[in-house]
């Protein structure tokens, strides 16, 4: 990723006379604005609604941006004109003529640019082929490192060992100048001599940070293995990759796993599926609420979308869960996009996202996923979660009734398998919680009678919605890795 300089050099070198610099970072951008306008010895005039256009004999009377673009007509010659409250003024029709005069009239002229600096983007159509984009990416580890230095040398004080030089700069990646600014102070105030007692704490910040963004959920790693019944392949798969998930294969060039999407029949553990990995693989999950980013709270679906992904990407190493990416993505049942913007966005990320970013997406309504999803080379395994087989449900059994403080001797469970043909594992924990509860009731503890009675009470699933399963596994079958090690020996 290049620097802030080279970005902004190279969108002056295009001659576009109007730039637009989606940045949070308003001083950082700046400050490299005015170094590489130094460059070109040309000078940095900067607007805002409350100041109006700097320079103007009367700047307030330029408060308004049409007014402040009309005196801008009025000086010539080169400049970097910097509008930095404009964004929400975009929309008005006097302000996209304006931009577009302004493009017009400053086409030929060298080093005279109209920058439009902003952290959100708001772009009517009409002006999409006149501006040029840039999106400013968050410091580079070369730009970390210098700010690392620079706080080691003002404040020698500060316990910032040496040796975890490249760890912590690597650990600030994705953060903005100002955070990481404040992350080196407040973890330097603290004594740390371990090196890893450092690096929790950076992490910890950046945690805090993507709580802050509100869309991105923080989900505690309380799932180990044994919670997940059955699932023998899925399980294998995660197993194996354990330690494949971290610094040190990406330093020793392994590759690192990118993803994995599990679809298929609802209850049979998908989302519990996802809450393992994090606690096997020892890295944090967060789940995007993708309701909230369409929900409009945040900006626009798009914006919010790649601020997500932003933010996720600044607390690398991270699990990123997607819940029915079908739904998150935009998708109608046949696979039509309907935000195809939001799709395209997503796979295009998915492509160039940063190696310790681990996509773990759920779906159930597999039809509506398009096959650029499922292709290869997106996610590293497609896994279908069926009901479970009688073992697995046998498997699944023991996990709630010991959950549930039960002995499994007191219970019979070829008879469980038997009364349960079909059944997933969410009907089979209800199940067990509703024998539990009925049994408190009467003040003792739950057993296989009990257990028959609220099984005979549930109608599962499988029977409601037999066709609809049918159809889930005919379609799955050819397309994905059944996460089951009973693979095709199906119930009826
Ligand atoms: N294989 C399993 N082993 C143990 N418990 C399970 C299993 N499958 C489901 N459960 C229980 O059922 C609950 C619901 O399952 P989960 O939410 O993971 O299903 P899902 O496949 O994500 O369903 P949906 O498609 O409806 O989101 C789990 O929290 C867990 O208690
Ligand atoms: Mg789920």
């Amino acid at each position: 990723m290049s620097s802030l300089t080279d970005q902004l050099r190279s969108a002056v070198a295009g001659r576009s006379p109007l730039v637009y610099l989606l940045s949070p970072e308003e001083e950082r951008v700046m400050a490299g604005l005015r170094a590489v306008a130094a460059e070109h010895d040309v000078p940095v005039i900067t607007w805002t609604c409350v100041q109006g256009l700097e320079g103007e004999a009367d700047a307030v009377g330029t408060r308004d941006p049409v007014c402040a673009m009309q005196a801008l007509a009025a000086r010539p010659g080169a400049g970097f004109f910097v509008f930095k409250d404009l964004a929400p003024f975009m929309t008005r029709p006097e302000v996209t003529r304006s931009l577009r005069d302004a493009y017009y009239g400053s086409r030929d002229i060298e080093h005279r640019h109209l920058f439009i600096l902003a952290s959100e983007l708001v772009l009517p159509e009409s002006l999409v082929k006149e501006v040029y984009l840039v999106e400013i990416a968050p410091p580079t580890e070369d730009e970390i490192s210098t700010q690392v230095a620079q706080v080691r040398a003002e404040r020698p004080e500060y316990a910032l060992p040496e040796d975890a030089a490249g760890e912590v700069v690597l650990a600030l990646k994705g953060l903005t100048e100002a955070e990481i600014r404040q992350v080196l102070h407040r973890v330097g105030r603290q004594a740390h001599r371990e090196k890893d007692s450092l690096l929790d704490e950076i992490f910890a910040e950046k945690r805090s940070i993507v709580k802050k963004s509100g869309y991105l959920e923080f989900s505690p790693p309380r799932h180990d293995l044994g919670s997940l019944g059955g699932l023998d392949n899925l399980k294998e798969w995660l197993v194996k990759r354990r330690h494949l998930f971290s610094r040190e294969a990406l330093t020793a060039g392994v590759p690192v796993p990118k993803g994995l999407l599990m679809m298929g029949v609802s209850g049979c553990g998908k989302s519990l599926a996802v809450k393992v990995i994090s606690s096997l693989w020892q890295v944090p999950l967060f789940r995007l609420d993708m309701n909230l980013v369409f929900s409009g709270m945040y900006g626009t679906p798009e914006e919010a979308f790649h601020k997500a992904l932003r933010t996720i990407e600044s607390v690398a190493p991270a699990i990123m869960w997607l819940d029915e990416i079908e739904n998150a993505l935009g998708m109608e049942d046949s696979g039509v996009k309907i935000d195809s913007h939001i799709f395209s966005a997503f796979l295009t990320w998915m492509q160039e996202k940063p190696p310790l970013i681990f996509v773990a997406a759920t779906a159930n309504r597999i039809s509506a996923l398009p096959a650029e999803i499922i292709r290869k080379g997106r996610f590293d395994q497609v896994f279908f979660c069926d009901l479970p087989v009688d073992e697995e449900r046998t498997d699944i059994f023991r996990i709630h009734l010991a959950r549930n403080g039960a002995r499994p001797e007191d219970f019979d469970f070829k008879m469980l398998a038997v009364m349960t043909q079909g059944w997933n594992g969410a009907e089979i924990e209800q199940a067990v919680i509703s024998a539990r509860t009925d049994a408190y009731y009467e003040g003792r503890l739950f057993n296989q009678r009990d257990l028959s009675v609220a099984i005979s009470k549930i109608v599962p699933l499988a029977e409601t919605m037999e066709q609809q399963i049918k159809n889930i596994r005919s379609w799955a079958f050819s397309r994905a890795t059944p996460a089951s090690k009973y693979g095709r020996r199906r119930v009826a």
